[in-house]
């Protein structure tokens, strides 16, 4: 153990330079950096400013280098197909160079972006470590997102070619993902010049002549390409994640800052050694596939598990436990969801006793919140420590944890524990004056961020700005409300804006109103998170009709379920809608989201103050005692009868 988690962190605060200058020892750079910590710019802030390093190289060419090219880098684990291929670091390595040879002669330099749209293979990883090679930038789309948003984020990345694969498959379905693609293309006003797929023999995507190539006949004749050289402050990848409106946010990584944060995060936070194998079960188009199913591992030089399969259902409600067990995984890293999926199957955990975990030391949770049933059970049945962590898209790693390989602080049931070195985390009201103990607010960072966190959103400074900085001038507004104890917990309450959560997907309430209100007989909508058991939330639609509009409301409902799916996908899971007379506001006309947010989860709400008649507010106070959401269409009839 090399010191206290309250050593380092009060170091990370008081001194990060010094702190944040020696974890950069942990990383090869091609020219050292002439100053940790760039402050000139604020409330822009750099790390690591005039080194040059490849992270490509420190995650691949440099474990070769020092004698671990016969380790294995990825463990390829996929039930769904029926496969598991295994790949050393020397075998990755000669993989991804010559896909990023690949990429440079279809005219791919550093700064181009490429999109890839691909499911759990390896290949997903290759295409990503080959962008970072050649100092291209790579923007991963989640599978589970629908033409159109795929097409939004062609038309903000302007890539000039597109990496993806002719299908993948969800648990027992095949979805074919070339025509998803052809049809983002065919909507997006942007167009890629060329187009890599991957072919699995599950299912063969038609390629468009001249534009589209296929992935393995093109290896054949590749030749690998060295890494280049990149600033500190290039980016590496920008990854789209749900805002408050349609247009998602594209968060851009340097490259320097973020080496040195995860491989940091690896030995302390998570506790592994190089070698270990660690298994993110999650997806590289979400952050925690970027951060710790591909970087992270690699950059620290463990053996990374691409899972292709479900905690349930492929087959059965003991797959994690198999996995850790045939690969000797150490760590496991997943969403609460996950949990509560094999939970749900397998309650008393019957599963788990077939396998042999002696290797599993840890396992982490993150994504959403983690509830204190879900943490006890699977403490007691794994008999290990369950560590909750707290972070986004945005951070890249954890903003508040436990770390591991430091001293294990207490856990707290319902707290992800303490802030993480590097993040000074305040409790703010809306005036922005910091909250005493206890008191709950909004949970803000004070500036500078750490390294590894966003440098800004792509292309869009102003609206970084107006987004995270210009709220509290200072900090950094992360969205989640919360508190923090007396002992220093934090405690995350859940998002104060538009954005939910369903089964630790994040997405945006704001974009699936955009689509609903495309309908031709829709008047207004309002979409809300509500609480659920097993995916943490669901979104729930409120939709006021067009007053002409006569048609069978089951027949519309079904249609804005149909839109939402096919315009942002199946993984928003919206399938339920209420039509309502009218939707309540506020005199200016703003929807009170908030309040009906609350009313769908049965909490105690404040009424706004525009509502001033009390006898009305008396009346709504006992009928929302007795609605449930079903018959929340009472609860608006309510409302209108009174004329709010
Ligand atoms: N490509 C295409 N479709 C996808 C997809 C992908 N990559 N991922 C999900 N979907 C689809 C699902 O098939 C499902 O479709 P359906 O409505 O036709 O059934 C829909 O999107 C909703 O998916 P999901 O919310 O994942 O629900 P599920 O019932 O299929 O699975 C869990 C539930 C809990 C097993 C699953 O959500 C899970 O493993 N969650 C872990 C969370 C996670 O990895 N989070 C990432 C951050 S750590
Ligand atoms: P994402 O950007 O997809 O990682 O989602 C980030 C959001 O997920 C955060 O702002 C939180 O609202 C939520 N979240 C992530 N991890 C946790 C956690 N451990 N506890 C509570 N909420 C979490």
């Amino acid at each position: 153990m090399v010191g206290t988690y309250q050593k380092e962190y009060e170091e990370s605060i008081r001194e990060p330079e010094r702190f944040w200058g020696k974890a950069a020892r942990e990383i090869q750079w091609y020219k050292p950096f002439e100053k940790v910590l760039d402050d000139s710019r604020k409330p822009f802030y750099r790390w690591f400013v005039g080194g040059e390093l490849n992270t490509c190289f420190n995650a691949l060419d440099y474990h070769v280098l020092s004698g671990r090219g016969n380790q294995l880098a990825i463990i390829y684990d996929s039930p769904v197909t029926n496969q598991l291929k295994k790949m050393t670091y020397g075998e990755l390595l000669d993989g991804v160079s010559r896909f990023a040879g690949l990429l440079r002669s279809f005219g791919v330099e550093k700064g181009d972006r490429v999109i890839i749209y691909m499911p759990m293979i390896p290949e997903a990883v290759v295409a990503m470590l080959a962008c970072a090679r050649i100092g291209a930038i790579h923007s991963v789309v989640f599978g589970g997102f629908a033409p159109n948003e795929l097409a939004i984020r062609i038309d903000d990345a302007k890539p000039k070619l597109v990496v993806s694969a002719s299908c993948g498959i969800e648990g027992k379905k095949l979805i074919p993902y070339k025509p998803l693609l052809d049809k983002a293309i065919g909507i997006s006003n942007f167009k890629p010049e060329k187009c890599i797929i991957y072919q699995r023999e599950q299912y063969q995507g038609t390629l468009i002549q001249g534009r589209d190539f296929d992935w393995e006949k093109e290896m054949v004749h590749a030749s690998p390409v060295d890494c280049v050289t990149i600033s500190s402050t290039d980016p590496l990848y920008i990854l789209y994640t749900s805002g408050t409106t349609g247009k998602p946010k594209g968060v851009v990584r340097d490259n320097g800052g973020h080496a040195v944060a995860l491989k940091w995060t690896m030995k302390y936070l998570y506790g592994v050694e190089p070698g270990d194998v660690f298994w993110a079960a999650s997806d590289v188009g979400w952050v925690v596939g970027h951060s710790y199913i591909v970087y992270g591992p690699l950059l620290y030089g463990c053996s990374t598990v691409v899972y292709e399969g479900k905690p349930v259902g492929t087959p059965d409600a003991g797959a994690f436990w198999r996995v850790i067990s045939e690969h000797k995984v150490k760590v496991l890293f997943t969403a609460p969801t996950a949990i509560r999926a094999i939970k749900r199957e397998d309650p008393e955990g019957e599963l788990l006793r077939q396998y042999d975990l002696s290797h599993f030391k840890y396992l982490f949770l993150a994504g959403e919140r983690l509830d204190p049933d879900t943490y006890y059970w699977a403490s007691r049945l794994l008999n290990r420590p369950v560590v909750d962590h707290w972070w986004q898209t945005e951070t890249g790693w954890a903003i508040v944890g436990n770390c591991m390989g430091l001293d294990p602080l207490p856990i707290k049931a319902g707290s992800p524990t303490k802030p993480m070195p590097g993040y000074e985390v305040h409790i703010l009201d809306s005036n922005g004056k910091i909250l005493p103990a206890g008191a709950e607010g909004i949970v803000t960072i004070k500036l500078p961020l750490p390294p590894g966190t966003l440098l800004t959103l792509w292309q869009e400074d102003e609206k970084f700005k107006q987004t995270y900085l210009d709220m509290f001038p200072g900090y950094y507004f992360t969205g989640d409300g919360g508190y923090i104890d007396e002992d220093g917990y934090v405690y995350i309450m859940g998002r104060v804006d538009d954005v939910i959560n369903v089964a630790g997907h994040r997405l945006s309430t704001g974009a699936m109103e955009e689509v609903i209100a495309k309908h031709p007989d829709v008047a207004e909508c309002a979409v809300v998170g509500r609480k659920d058991e097993f995916k943490g939330q669901l979104p729930l639609g409120f939709v006021v009709l067009k007053s002409n509009v006569q048609r069978d409301h089951d027949e519309i409902k079904k249609e804005l379920v149909q839109m939402v799916r096919d315009q942002i996908g199946a993984v928003a899971s919206f399938k339920e809608v209420v039509i309502v007379p009218r939707l309540p506001k506020t005199r200016s006309g703003k929807i009170l989201r908030g309040t009906i947010r609350k009313i769908v989860d049965g909490e105690i709400y404040t009424v706004p103050p525009t509502i001033d008649d009390p006898a009305i507010l008396k009346e709504i106070e006992e009928a929302l005692k007795t609605i449930r959401v079903e018959s929340l269409y009472h609860f608006f009839n309510l409302f209108n009868k009174n004329g709010i």
